[in-house]
């Protein structure tokens, strides 16, 4: 067995309540059953290479075989769900195995060397997932329902404790891939070996990361979304901010660190511990029934006090949210709901199937919902000098009240995020990424 035996059980549980849930889901829409693909790789344009993959998130939520393609999941109620696992004879690749592990005792499995999908028996079916509709025609289901799929999507906002021990487990991984990152940075190293410290000591390839690691040195650290991996290191070393995560059966860890760099100035460490205390004072107050929308306002007005207590703006913390200057230094959200996707689904939708837009002033927001017990979410503020954010800011009313200099001397850094992954309890919270 490759996973502990707690572990093991807890996914059994798992499964048991899943068993129910779309059992209800399915009676509630009128579906005899539901036929999940796992997805399977592109093909470039012109090319025998394909792109890099994940398996889809509903098909996921029952087995933990991230990476798989072309397999499928037929869900009935009261009936063992049947798993098509594509194991074709192939001299180039390793056929792919499945891990020897209870779970599999709970499924009836049907191994196959073609990658068409199983026959559907009589009744009304639904198929999910990248499936074309010819597929879907001739299987006879209807291809991506939304009101089904807006119901399954329902089932993975409030975790289950196996998911949380999977998110834990991932968090710890990821952590110690920060800390070798961290050292690396320490040591000199450039973009590309802090990113090759990182993936070794969180022991993951690169195409298995949940998303792509975000390295950032100096002003790249101001990118929200920096894509590249410099090779060569700088010559000052100011900052480093890596936003970087872990994937455990399926399950994605998504934790962003900033550390300043030998030539870092006073005021840029000190902005990194006001906004850490920032996110901890989040994390202090999560518990059921709060709105997330309004922690993330709070945000923007402690990020606003930080700011005027550091004389970057010369204005209170209440006129640098209303002037939209907090919005120039944290463009982003407060975070999001995770779980088997970074960007884990229904964060602005309610079980209803009725949607909760973020509002016109905070587009970015991913979670807008009333916070519950069992959903695990992102914290991650963020103060950052984005040039092409503050530029229109110089000649507004509102550049009045920044202290241009002290920006100017802050850009050099790039920008500060500090990202955790906090699972919503009953009575509270509770932190799954370790302590700094
Ligand atoms: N790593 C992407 C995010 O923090 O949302
Ligand atoms: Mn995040
Ligand atoms: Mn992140």
């Amino acid at each position: 067995m490759t996973v502990s035996s707690s572990l093991a059980t807890l996914h059994l549980q798992h499964l048991t309540s899943l068993e129910h849930a779309y059992q209800q889901a399915l009676d509630a829409h009128g579906y005899t059953g539901v036929l999940l693909y796992s997805g399977h790789a592109r093909v470039h344009f012109g090319d025998d290479q394909t792109a890099s993959f994940s398996t889809y998130g509903h098909f996921l939520h029952w087995v933990p075989l991230p990476g798989s393609e072309h397999c499928w999941l037929l869900i009935r109620p009261g009936q063992r769900p049947l798993l098509r696992w594509y194991a074709p004879s192939d001299f180039w690749h390793l056929p792919p195995e499945l891990p020897d592990e209870p779970w599999r005792d709970r499924f009836d499995i049907e191994p196959a060397t073609e990658t068409s999908p199983p026959q559907l028996p009589k009744g009304r079916f639904a198929v999910l997932g990248d499936v074309d509709g010819e597929t879907a025609a001739k299987l006879g289901a209807e291809l991506n329902p939304e009101a089904l799929t807006v119901a399954l999507d329902e089932l993975r906002v409030r975790k289950t404790p196996y998911e949380v021990a999977c998110l834990r487990k991932a968090n710890a991984r990821a952590f110690a891939g920060h800390l070798a990152a961290r050292e690396a940075f320490d040591a000199g190293a450039a973009e590309l070996d802090i990113q090759l410290a990182y993936l070794a000591a969180s022991r993951q390839r690169e195409s298995a990361v949940p998303y792509q690691n975000i390295i950032g040195v100096n002003r790249h650290a101001g990118v929200l979304h920096y894509q590249h991996y410099d090779l060569h290191p700088v010559q000052w070393h100011y900052s480093l901010l890596v936003d970087a995560g872990h994937r455990y059966r399926g399950y994605c860890a998504d934790i962003t660190r900033t550390w300043a760099g030998r030539e870092a100035s006073e005021l840029f460490e000190q902005l990194i511990e006001g906004v850490t205390r920032l996110q901890r004072r989040l994390i202090d107050s999560l518990a059921p029934g709060h709105s997330y929308l309004a922690l993330h306002e709070r945000m923007h007005r402690e990020l606003g006090e930080l700011l005027a207590g550091h004389g970057i703006v010369r204005c209170s913390a209440d006129a640098a949210v209303a002037q939209g200057i907090t919005r120039a230094f944290c463009p982003h959200g407060l975070g999001h709901l995770l779980g088997l996707q970074v960007h884990d689904v229904a964060g602005r939708r309610l079980a209803d199937g009725s949607s909760l837009p973020a509002p016109a002033d905070h587009p970015a927001l991913r979670l807008t919902r009333e916070l519950e017990a069992g959903m695990v979410l992102t914290i991650e503020p963020g103060c950052y000098v984005i040039p092409m954010l503050l530029a229109p800011l110089r000649d507004a009313e509102a550049g009045r009240d920044i202290v241009w200099e002290t920006v100017e001397s802050l850009a050099p850094h790039g920008g500060i995020r500090i990202e955790d992954n906090v699972v919503i309890t009953p009575d509270g919270h509770d932190n799954l990424t370790p302590k700094s």
